[in-house]
C-alpha cells in the first residue's frame, strides 16, 4: 500500500484505535429527497464536529457543504439507478477518479450487488475502481447488500459479499449488522464497518446495534437514518462516538444521548 493511500486510510480510521464514526448521507443518489435530508446543508452542518469522515456524493458535496471543511471525504462513485427504477442492482461508476482527487477525497465509495442480476458488472466496478485507487493513492470502500438484498441480511450472505469485495482489493467494506457479525470480521482482512440501516424504534436500539457490532469487531460505523431522522441528531452522533472510540457501554452511551439533548 503507497503512502498517501495509508494516510488517507488514516484520516478515515483513527490511527489510536483504528475507528471510525462515518456520517453517510448519500442515500439521495437513488432515493431521491428522504425524509430528513431534503436539505442536505441544513442535516449536516450540526454534525460535522462529531463526524470522523463524511460519506456522500458530489452534487451534495459542492452544492451543499463549505469548502472550508477539516472533515475527510468518502465519495460515493457509483450509481445510475434509483428506487422507482426496474433494479436498484444495476450501477455503474459515475464519477471519474480524476474529479474524485480534484475534490480531495479521502476514499471513493460504491456499492457490490452480489446473488444480484447486476452481479458481474458491480464486481467489475470494484475492481477497476481499486485498479484507478491504487494508482493515484486513494481507497476504495466497497458497500454490499443494499435494497431487496437486505432480506438476505445473515451472516452467510454477508460474509460472502465481504470476503469478495477484498478478494477484489477493496480497502475497507461496509455491511449490515447481522447475528454471528464475529464471523463476517474474521473472514474478511480488510476493516468492516456497519451501515444502521433503516430507522430503528428507539434511538436505544440504534445504540445497541452500533455497540453490538463494534464488541464484534467492527470499526465502526457508517451510519445515516439512525443519526439524523433521530429527532436529537447531534446527541446520537455524540452517543455513537463514545461507543465508538471511547469504549462507552450502552448504558452510557445513552446518559451521553440524553445529556446532549436540547
Ligand atoms: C446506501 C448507503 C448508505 O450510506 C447506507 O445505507 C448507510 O446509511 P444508513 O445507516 O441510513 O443505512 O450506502 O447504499
Amino acid at each position: 500500500m503507497n503512502w498517501g493511500l495509508k494516510n488517507r486510510l488514516n484520516r478515515i480510521f483513527s490511527p489510536k484505535d483504528g475507528r471510525t464514526v462515518m456520517l453517510a448521507v448519500d442515500h439521495g443518489y437513488f432515493l431521491g429527497p428522504v425524509s430528513k435530508l431534503e436539505d442536505p446543508r441544513k442535516t449536516i452542518e450540526p454534525l460535522l464536529p462529531y463526524t470522523d469522515a463524511l460519506m456522500l456524493t458530489r452534487g451534495v458535496l459542492r452544492n451543499c457543504v463549505s469548502d472550508a471543511i477539516d472533515v475527510p471525504v468518502v465519495l460515493r462513485v457509483s450509481g445510475g439507478n434509483s428506487i422507482v427504477g426496474e433494479s436498484l442492482s444495476n450501477e455503474g461508476l459515475t464519477v471519474s477518479m480524476e474529479d474524485a482527487i480534484r475534490l480531495n477525497v479521502a476514499a471513493v465509495a460504491l456499492s457490490l450487488y452480489i446473488g444480484t442480476e447486476h452481479e458481474h458488472q458491480t464486481i467489475l466496478n470494484l475492481a477497476k475502481l481499486v485498479d484507478e485507487g491504487e494508482k493515484y493513492g486513494i481507497p476504495v470502500l466497497a458497500v454490499t447488500a443494499v435494497g431487496k438484498e437486505l432480506d438476505k441480511r445473515d451472516v452467510k450472505y454477508l460474509s460472502l459479499c465481504c470476503r469478495i469485495a477484498a478478494e477484489m482489493g477493496a480497502h475497507a467494506v461496509k455491511t449490515y449488522y447481522c447475528d454471528n457479525f464475529e464471523k463476517i470480521v474474521k473472514s474478511c482482512p480488510v476493516p468492516v464497518v456497519i451501515a444502521g440501516g433503516p430507522k430503528l424504534n428507539t434511538e436505544l436500539d440504534a445504540l445497541k446495534l452500533a455497540y453490538d457490532a463494534v464488541q464484534r469487531g467492527a470499526r465502526g460505523v457508517d451510519m445515516g437514518r439512525n443519526i439524523w431522522q433521530s429527532k436529537h441528531p447531534v446527541a446520537m452522533l455524540k452517543a455513537v462516538k463514545a461507543i465508538v472510540h471511547d469504549k462507552a457501554t450502552v448504558k452510557k452511551a445513552q446518559q451521553v444521548f440524553n445529556s446532549s439533548k436540547k
